[in-house]
């Protein structure tokens, strides 16, 4: 069968290389893709937001399923075009992709349904987002109520910071139109974990689970990035929080979303706080996370076509989705001064070293080829994935395996995975 995935990050090449190993698969295209992900597809030069141009594609080569890695074209509906044209598609309709593309929407679902997550209030205006401020308990925590590419995010310690945070956000319209609306919570503490589900209308299906590290910095300081590395599984995720998540999180989740009409088919991303109370949602994604795909898919066994057929046709109950019983961490290689600014075009060394090694896998986040030779061509440049028997082998040989890779400017946190040393 022929398979188009749509996205051009470390995700969307985790995904390639996963789909890759279907014995089912004859035939990848992913629009728009990456140097890495060449090596599996066939990249096509369509944008991920060019829903009519991907359908015809999709039509005039006879695809036989589209995957969307993205969260932008998820929100915007691209499911619903393809349904309408009669093509079939792995991933949300718009009307369920909302779950990720509002805040708002995702935090009344919650409260609506009893489902855990941090006590809010939604404003759409600024000047009652200021008022609620003067009562407010500190640190608290400011939302855009939209997509943000992860940024749209604030921590305020004071209420000066907060009352900026709302200017920023809802005045100055820093998020764009994200800023319509806004979420203000509760700051919660406690251990971040993220769990990728799989779910078909009814039936969900959590994969293994994972952490991410959002600061640029070790040790979490500094700004918050996309995601500077990832290890799987979290040894935090114990049987007893996975049971109480699947009973009052998981499965609640997705019978309010098929309650609301909103029928949820694709991925469903849990970011969960584990809090002296339990476990809390911080919030929901309607798509593989980026870098958690790059640890999460390495270490699954089922053949993820099956997984996807499932989902679309509902029959994801009849599926026994398998996890090696190893780990896997990947440290994402970074252009120095990302996610400020950063110079990009140098030339990559090594990438070769990775071919044929089992275990061991580099994802490209930001490259690009030049004259035939692959270049630096974003903040995050690649990911660098090892596994492991345990998390602490597996750590071993990401950092080890950093190393055969060279550019000039590369940067990378020294301490991802370090929380491992706590569990
Ligand atoms: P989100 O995009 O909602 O996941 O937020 C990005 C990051 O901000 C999360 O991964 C957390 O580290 C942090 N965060 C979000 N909401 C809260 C909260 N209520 N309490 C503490 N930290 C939060
Ligand atoms: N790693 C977080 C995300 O994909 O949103």
């Amino acid at each position: 069968m022929k398979v188009l995935i749509v996205g051009s990050g470390g995700r969307e090449h985790a995904i390639a290389w996963k789909v890759a190993q279907s014995p089912k698969v004859d035939k990848i295209y992913c629009a728009p893709g990456n140097a890495g992900i060449e090596e599996y597809a066939e990249c096509v030069d369509i944008k991920a937001m060019e829903f009519d141009r991907l359908a015809a594609f999709a039509k005039e080569h006879q695809v036989d399923l589209t995957v969307i890695g993205m969260d932008d074209p998820l929100v915007g509906g691209i499911v619903d075009v393809f349904e309408a044209e009669g093509l079939r598609v792995f991933g949300p309709r718009r009307n369920a992709a909302i779950l990720e593309g509002s805040k708002a929407f995702s935090k009344d679902l919650m409260k609506k349904y009893s489902i855990p997550t941090a006590a809010y209030e939604n404003f759409t205006d600024a000047q009652s987002a200021l008022d609620y401020l003067e009562t407010a308990k500190f640190p608290i925590v400011l939302k855009a109520d939209g997509l943000a590419l992860g940024k749209g995010v604030l921590i305020c310690n004071t209420i000066a910071e907060a009352r900026d945070g709302v200017r920023e956000i809802m005045t100055d319209k820093k998020f764009g139109s994200a800023g319509n609306c806004m979420v203000i919570e509760e700051f919660m503490t406690g251990r971040e974990v993220s769990v990728l589900t799989y779910v078909d209308g009814k039936t969900i299906k959590p994969m293994t689970s994972a952490q991410d590290h959002k600061r640029a910095g070790d040790g979490d300081t500094g700004l918050n990035t996309g995601g500077m590395g990832t290890f799987s599984p979290s040894p935090f995720y114990t049987d007893e929080v996975d049971a109480f998540c699947r009973k009052y999180i998981y499965q609640p989740t997705v019978d309010a979303m098929a309650a609301e009409g909103r029928e949820f088919k694709g991925i469903i991303f849990f970011g969960l706080m584990l809090t002296a109370d339990g476990p809390k949602v911080l919030e929901y994604n309607a798509r593989f996370g980026d870098p958690e795909a790059q640890v999460v898919l390495p270490r699954m066994k089922t053949d993820i076509i099956d997984v996807f057929n499932a989902c679309i046709d509902g029959t994801l109950d009849q599926v026994d989705l398998q996890f090696e019983d190893n780990a896997a961490v990947c440290v994402v290689l970074a252009s120095e001064g990302y996610p400020v600014s950063y110079k990009k075009g140098f030339p990559i060394h090594g990438l070769e070293t990775f071919r044929d090694m089992d275990g061991y896998y580099v994802f490209h986040a930001g490259t690009a080829k030049h004259d035939g030779e692959i270049v630096t061509n974003g903040g995050r440049v690649l990911g660098v994935t090892a596994k492991g028997s345990d998390l602490k082998e597996a750590r071993k040989n990401a950092y080890e395996a950093i190393d055969w890779i060279s550019f000039e400017n590369k940067y990378y946190r020294n301490d991802i995975g370090k929380a491992i040393d706590e569990a």
